[in-house]
């Protein structure tokens, strides 16, 4: 089998890169380990920034996605009791979606059925040769060589692609946080019309959602934590207490549909490219989900690289030589406030005081100064695509 562009993974990089593709008229094949039914119900990001709306609008990707998204213009600090609206779209110009991950997984599964080109579900033991561009793999219980120019390693964290480089070839960065985030997907309307990021002395809690009917609420925990110590009556008890405010806030529960544990880390691999592989969303970085930009950084690679692969094939490889590093300056920019987010919001591990008072006088700050709102704002609606 051969194709110009062998893409490992459809999550968001995967899909979206080869629709991208589709439309600069290269082929592509996309190989995905799991089932379509399985990553069309994984539970996972929920906020776009307004360059990943644009950019889907832009393909024709999104005309379901404007149809059902919740538009937000701004978000909620709670601390001390009391909440702080950060008025996103008024400090920067932009505002953000809330459309859920799985659904826009579905808009693009279908939208590559739609195209006639291949999506493989349910390959197996996929292996990588950098060298000269071969991906193996099992398919229908038949062994397959699919031939490629460019290998797009899109499969995620604990996938295959960057762990066929070779070690020494890579610079890893990383960085794990003595936390974790309990995470529940409840059928009730959500409680307030936009995101809640709590500071609590018990730890951090969000309040954010899915729809006008599904509510999806966040606790911090240990990254240890065993869900087994979590009946559904401890989680609500628990997020009413840390979305508690002086004034009064009333926290509808139902019956939980969803639940799982998170871990917080940051991951950086630098250079993203090794050869004809090119690493794109969580393949090559992990974003701790305080800043909900790790979907969006996602879409921020592949449009880097479809322009990329798009110039190799009129004759100029020079995107491709300088991928790496275009990438790599947004996703430091965003790894730093995602980070920063984090670092202000949960509660350290050991409870030190200090530490308290310093994330109580950054969030004072970021809520009273205009300035720091405006850098908080101009951040999470999300800096230009091709930021440097
Ligand atoms: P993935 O979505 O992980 O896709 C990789 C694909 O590759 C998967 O389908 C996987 O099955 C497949 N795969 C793996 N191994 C192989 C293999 N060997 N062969 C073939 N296929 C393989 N981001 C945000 O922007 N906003 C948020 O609000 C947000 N909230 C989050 C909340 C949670 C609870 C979690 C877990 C993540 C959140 N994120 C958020 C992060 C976001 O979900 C990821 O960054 C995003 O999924 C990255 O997309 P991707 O395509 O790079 O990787
Ligand atoms: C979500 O809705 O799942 C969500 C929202 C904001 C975040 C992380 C996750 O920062």
């Amino acid at each position: 089998m051969r194709t110009q562009v062998g893409i490992v993974g459809a999550g968001p990089a995967g899909l979206v890169l080869a629709h991208l593709l589709h439309r600069l008229g290269i082929d592509s094949v996309v190989l995905e380990n799991q089932s379509r039914e399985h990553i069309e119900r994984r539970i996972r990001a929920g906020v776009l920034e307004h360059g990943t709306v644009d950019l889907l609008t832009e393909i024709g990707l999104a005309d379901r996605l404007h149809k059902e998204r919740m538009v937000h213009h701004g978000l909620e600090l709670l601390f001390d009791g009391e909440g702080h609206r950060i008025p996103l779209t008024e400090l920067a110009g932009r505002e953000i979606s809330i459309y859920g991950q799985h659904e826009l997984v579905k808009d693009l599964v279908a939208a590559r059925l739609a195209t006639g080109r291949p999506l493989l579900f349910e390959v197996s033991d996929v292996r990588v040769s950098t060298v000269d561009g071969a991906v193996d793999f099992v398919h229908d219980g038949r062994p397959v060589k699919l031939e490629c120019d460019i290998v797009a390693g899109c499969d995620g964290y604990h996938g295959v692609c960057r762990r066929s480089i070779p070690a020494g070839a890579l610079r890893v960065y990383e960085r794990d946080y003595p936390y974790a985030w309990l995470g529940i997907l409840a059928e009730t309307p959500p409680s307030s019309e936009e995101l809640i990021y709590a500071y609590h002395e018990r730890g951090f809690a969000l309040h954010s959602m899915r729809s006008p009917r599904i509510t999806r609420l966040y606790l911090q925990v240990r990254p240890d934590e065993d869900l087994a110590g979590w009946p559904e009556e401890r989680i609500w008890t628990e997020l009413r207490t840390r979305l508690a405010r002086r004034s009064g806030f009333h926290l509808a529960d139902g019956p939980i549909l969803e639940m799982g544990v998170t871990a917080m880390r940051s991951f950086v691999v630098e250079p993203m490219r090794y050869g004809r592989l090119f690493l794109a969303g969580d393949a090559a970085h992990i974003v701790p989900p305080t800043g909900a930009k790790g979907l969006n950084l996602a879409v921020a690679d592949v449009s880097v690289l479809a322009g990329a692969i798009a110039d190799f094939y009129a004759g100029d490889p020079a995107g491709l030589d300088r991928y790496s590093e275009r990438c790599l300056r947004r996703v430091w920019r965003v790894q730093h406030f995602s980070w920063w987010m984090t670092s202000m919001l949960h509660r350290p591990d050991d409870g030190d005081p200090f530490s308290q008072q310093l994330q109580l006088s950054q969030l004072r700050y970021v809520v009273s100064s205009r300035a720091a709102a405006t850098s908080l704002a101009e951040n999470y609606v999300g800096l230009p695509l091709a930021w440097t």
